[in-house]
């Protein structure tokens, strides 16, 4: 019998788990749940006998896969597959997938949320400003990128995009105005959202060079990861510019120093919040368990990503 591990240290709702645990009992596997787990010790050991692996943002080190000798595949249930060590996972014949798009509207609406946060001035009662008729840029337009485009239309926004990997015609059908660079994207917009992935060349990517080019008023929207900033340069930013804000998911490391020196004009998740929706949870979890079941079944390796 084939052994699934969902190895959660944020769980996920517990519909998610049902159903994970449903195409578990009809396909024939045997599930276990570790969630909220303590540490790489707690994985590793649960991870043994493991055949299947599902996780979220759980870290997938090179120690864990050679850990589990009878590993087959790991989905990320997720878009990111930054956590998942992917050399090691090839080396060792393991098939990594991630389940795109399933997530993505519970993300965008979090960083519309706290775009009106922090516009209103996280609601004290002082006159804050609207979105409407505001520009946003959506930095990679991807599946999150899409639905920040689509939520922003709907609130009045002038929406544009850049994105090097997805022709104009495609961005424009959308109603999104495509420009051809990032310097130009952050030159133009009033907010732009970070939908880039984590990576060796978008690590530190964003820092002054954009960032002082924005607009009055700029605000910086980060439900990507908060690698991709470079905070020493984010803090000159700060520093520089009076006009400028920082929302993200997920605080940065130096949190404590914009706390300390920038009241209201930044606003972080004490958690990564953005795909924690019972529907985020319930797409992303049922992809993940049935692509297994795909790819054991019928060899199905789409969305595969080593
Ligand atoms: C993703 O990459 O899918 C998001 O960042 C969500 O991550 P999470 O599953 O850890 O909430």
């Amino acid at each position: 019998m084939k052994k699934i591990l969902v190895a959660t240290v944020k769980p996920f709702a517990p519909d998610a788990v049902t159903g994970i645990r449903d195409i578990c009992k009809s396909a024939g596997y045997d599930l276990t749940v570790l969630e909220k787990y303590d540490g790489q010790d707690a994985l590793i050991e649960a991870v043994k006998d493991a055949n299947g692996l599902i996780v979220r943002s759980d870290k997938v080190t090179a120690e864990v896969i050679n850990a589990a000798e009878n590993l087959e595949v790991v989905v990320r249930a997720g878009a990111g597959y930054d956590n998942v060590d992917l050399d090691a996972a090839t080396k060792n014949n393991v098939v990594v997938m991630n389940t795109p798009g399933q997530n993505s509207n519970a993300v965008a609406e979090l960083a519309l949320g706290m775009m009106v946060y922090l516009a209103r001035g996280g609601f004290n009662g002082k006159s804050g400003t609207e979105l409407k008729g505001k520009t946003i840029g959506i930095h990679a337009y991807g599946n999150v990128g899409q639905n920040v485009a689509r939520i922003a239309k709907g609130f009045g926004m002038e929406v544009y995009a850049f994105d090097p990997f997805i022709n104009r015609a495609e961005i424009e059908a959308d109603g999104v105005k495509a420009v051809t660079s990032a310097e130009a994207l952050y030159e133009t917009c009033q907010y732009v959202s970070l939908h880039i992935p984590s990576n060796e060349k978008t690590k530190a990517s964003i820092g002054t060079a954009l960032l002082s080019k924005m607009p009055q008023n700029a605000v910086l929207v980060n439900t990507a990861r908060k690698e991709v900033i470079n905070e020493k340069e984010l803090m000159q930013v700060f520093a520089k510019r009076d006009d400028f804000s920082y929302i993200s998911d997920i605080a940065p490391d130096c949190a404590d120093d914009i706390a300390a020196k920038y009241e209201g004009r930044y606003f972080f998740t004490p958690k990564k919040m953005g795909a924690q929706t019972k529907e985020a949870n319930v797409g992303a979890g049922i992809a993940a368990i049935n692509q297994i079941k795909g790819l054991w079944e019928k060899g199905d390796k789409t969305f595969q990503v080593n």
